[in-house]
């Protein structure tokens, strides 16, 4: 919120910020950020700061880390990766990023309308499916987790315009990197939702769930193999 009637000018601490000694001035941020806030000067990103819609597309995109969202810094998000499956408590267990302004808004109206589905899941909430950088996905695998949900918004109804393309985009490249590394790439399911389709988001969470539950637990699968051949080793 802006707050121009003081006299003075208040930001969303949301936007995003960029580490100069990091940044290599590739402008990879530039060309993602649609909004035109990020520049390059002096062979620098420069972010408008306090125009910074704070989607967090050029965060998950930036190739060195360089770029963090306030309130939704890279850290902060591992931490609770690792607060959530430190406590798996169930099995399967399932990490679902879920973006602020459809899929989150969905789930929560799953819960007041009533609606069924397993309590295998912990949600993290990002601003954007476009936040979801694909480290904190192969990072809830690799603390435990047996499948993640990455959702937002239907296609042409992002509110930053493009940002799941994106999304969808990157996760279509880690399915096939968690292919590489010899998981099921089931394990990654990615939903375009609206906020008002309650009973498509029970009915996703409880057919993931049971497909998590056919593939086995993570770390004791065998070695994923889409050819049908005998399965190789295990993967630890
Ligand atoms: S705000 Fe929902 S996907 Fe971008």
């Amino acid at each position: 919120m802006q707050l121009l009637g003081t006299g003075e000018l208040e930001a969303d601490p949301m936007g995003a910020h960029i580490d100069s000694d990091k940044c290599t001035g590739c402008r990879t941020c530039v060309e993602v950020c649609k909004f035109g806030k990020i520049s390059i000067e002096n062979k620098k990103a420069v972010v408008d700061e306090v125009s910074c819609y704070g989607c967090g597309d050029c965060s998950a995109a930036c190739p060195v880390g360089a770029i963090q969202m306030r309130n939704f810094e890279n850290e902060q998000i591992f931490a609770q990766i690792k607060a959530a499956t430190a406590h798996k408590s169930q099995s399967p267990f399932v990490v679902a990023f879920l973006c602020n302004w459809c899929s989150y808004a969905c789930a929560d109206l799953t819960g007041m309308s009533r609606l069924h589905y397993p309590t295998n899941i912990r949600v993290i909430r990002t601003m954007c499916s476009a936040r979801v950088n694909p480290e904190f996905v192969l990072e809830a695998l690799k603390g435990g987790a047996d499948g993640v949900l990455v959702a937002g918004c239907r296609m042409d109804e992002c509110h930053y315009i493009h940002g799941n393309f994106d999304a969808k985009q990157r996760m279509d490249v880690l399915k096939e990197v968690i292919k590489e590394i010899g998981l099921d790439p089931k394990r990654l399911r990615t939903l375009w939702i609206s906020a008002a389709e309650g009973e498509r988001f029970s009915n996703t969470i409880t057919e993931f769930v049971k497909e998590l539950e056919e593939i086995g637990p993570i770390g004791t699968e065998l070695r994923y193999d889409e050819t049908g051949t005998e399965p190789g080793e295990v993967v630890q």
